[in-house]
């Protein structure tokens, strides 16, 4: 399918849902990868529609506007020619039911944690007023604004290494009024931080260096920072789980993401006693740890 047969058919069409097809059939004839916020073309078509409908629910309802079509054609233009994911072209990315402004400063937010973080944590960390989580690595904030947003009790601090990832973030917190109770810093790893936490959540970066030639085009648009996770892809791996004990409470939780790094890990950390963490909207490869497993195991 061309573009203009795509125009063509799109100012035929008459029912939101018909726009979407015709949308992921133009992505599917382009061999596009889905892995930045979405796992398919349907998905994507559907995020742009609505994005381009200011997301309003009566004019989903309503046959969609012809006078999209010019704009929505630039957009897919783009997405093809350049390999962009639509997050960055939209400058937009949804993460646990919130809104974020991303671009090219920061990874675009996919991380399954999103489920367990909408649950408050439970059941592996039943909060309390006024405990603290530390979202290491933050990146667009994504981690640390969903903490604060499902979890009203708490006070969460943010931090990255990256000064341009940590503007991001604080336009994410500003933008989702939780400047009161999220606090973003620059910090390689802990070296920054100065509290004890609940929760340490993290999605470090994890591509092994080996990976990072051959992935799809459209994570080369991503901060190497964001992906680039050394030989293993457990470089920033073991230094958090060597160095969180200091910053977790008593009875306070690591939680981290290692993806695709999974079989790595389980084979640099056979003997660590970590329980696998379960996605029903999918994802695999993160766990939960409590202090006391991870001081067993360091001081083992
Ligand atoms: C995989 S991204 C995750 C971003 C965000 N938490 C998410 O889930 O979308 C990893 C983040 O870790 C940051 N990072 C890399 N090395 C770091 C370090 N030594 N200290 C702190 N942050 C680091 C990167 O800048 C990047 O924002």
């Amino acid at each position: 399918m061309t573009l203009v047969e795509l125009e063509r058919a799109l100012s035929l069409a008459r029912l939101g849902s018909d726009w979407v097809a015709l949308i992921a059939q133009y992505f599917d004839c382009h061999e596009l990868d889905f892995g930045h916020g979405t796992d398919n073309s349907g998905d994507e078509a559907y995020w742009l529609l609505r994005y381009l409908q200011g997301w309003d629910n009566a004019a989903w309802e309503r046959a969609p506007d012809p006078a999209l079509i010019p704009g929505l054609s630039k957009i897919i233009q783009r997405r093809v020619a350049e390999r962009k994911p639509l997050a960055y072209l939209l400058g937009e990315a949804w993460f646990a039911g919130l809104r974020f402004v991303v671009d090219e400063r920061v990874l675009v937010p996919r991380s399954p944690l999103a489920e367990i973080i909408g649950r408050g944590f439970e059941p592996w960390c039943r909060l309390r007023d006024g405990d603290r989580i530390l979202d290491l690595g933050t990146g667009s904030g994504c981690l640390a604004v969903a903490a604060a947003h499902y979890c009203p009790g708490v006070v969460v601090d943010a931090v990255d290494i990256s000064a341009a990832a940590i503007a991001v973030a604080r336009t994410n917190v500003a933008a989702n009024n939780l400047a009161d109770r999220v606090r973003v810093f620059q910090s390689d790893l802990f070296a920054a931080v100065e509290s004890r936490y609940r929760v340490i959540v993290s999605n470090p970066p994890y591509v092994p260096d080996s990976r990072l030639c051959g992935m799809p085009r459209e994570y080369s648009h991503e901060p190497k920072l964001a992906l680039a996770g050394g030989p293993k892809g457990l470089s920033l791996v073991g230094e958090i789980l060597a160095q969180s004990p200091q910053y977790l409470v008593d009875d306070g939780v690591l939680i981290m993401e290692v993806g695709e790094a999974y079989e790595a890990f389980t084979t640099e950390y056979a003997r660590l006693p970590v329980t696998w963490l379960d996605f029903e909207h999918g994802g695999h490869g993160a766990f939960v740890l409590t202090r006391d497993e991870l001081t067993g195991y360091l001081t083992g």
